[in-house]
């Protein structure tokens, strides 16, 4: 992708978390039910580290923490990351940084699992495979992967995909390094607007596939 595209791209999402009156509608309080399981089933082991990928403003990653994780958060717009440190700021193994995944995921560290809900998604297709790469540099053989995705696309109606090409299209921008393990379907958020969704569960290959 052109530098100019990923500029842009990161420019509106520090826009629009900068402003006081954003509040987006996939943003919520009540945690998902793939993120709730997978600290339940020890998908995420309580004590292991976790890395929320584009955290937005933080409510994921100060679950996660809450639940005995060593979360972190990261975002590359430094608006979301001042409002998770706002609110979140003084919880106990959670912390939070600016970092664009896609570029310094290198400088970000090591985790034993992570976890998106909403980043990919949101990524012009060209950079996705810098994504899977990015993801590879900081997990380890075998380190679980649980990614929320969207199923219709970006418009104000919200025209709805069909659910086997999401499906498809995840698994094979990521078969190569990471096994699918399930895929079950989701909703973001709750109340008068829930966004429907997949969850996937996938562990990174000891090598590649
Ligand atoms: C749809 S929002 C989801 C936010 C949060 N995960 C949530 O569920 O509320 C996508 C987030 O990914 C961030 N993002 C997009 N591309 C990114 C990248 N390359 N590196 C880091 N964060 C990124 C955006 O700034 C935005 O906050």
């Amino acid at each position: 992708m052109p530098a100019g595209d990923a500029d842009s791209t990161r420019r509106n999402w520090r826009d629009r978390w900068a402003d006081p009156g954003f509040a987006p509608h996939w943003r919520s309080d009540a945690m998902d039910e793939p993120v709730r399981r997978a600290v339940e089933d020890g998908f995420f082991a309580r004590g292991s580290s976790v890395l929320d990928i584009g955290c937005g403003s933080g409510e994921v990653a100060a679950f996660l923490a809450d639940q005995g994780l060593r979360a972190t958060g990261i975002d590359h717009a430094e608006p979301a990351i001042d409002r998770a440190l706002a609110r979140f700021g003084d919880r106990d193994g959670l912390a939070f940084r600016v970092a664009d995944f896609c570029v310094e995921a290198g400088d970000i560290g090591r985790f034993d699992a992570a976890l998106d809900r909403g980043c990919l998604h949101s990524l012009p297709p060209a950079i996705k495979p810098d994504y899977v790469r990015a993801l590879c540099a900081l997990l380890p053989p075998e380190g679980g992967f649980l990614l929320l995705h969207k199923t219709h696309k970006t418009d104000p109606a919200r025209e709805r995909l069909a659910v086997g090409d999401v499906r498809a299209g995840i698994e094979g921008l990521f078969s190569d390094a990471f096994e699918t393990l399930s895929v079950e379907d989701m909703q973001f958020g709750s109340g008068s607007d829930p966004m429907p969704g997949l969850a996937f569960r996938m562990r990174r290959r000891q090598s590649p596939g």
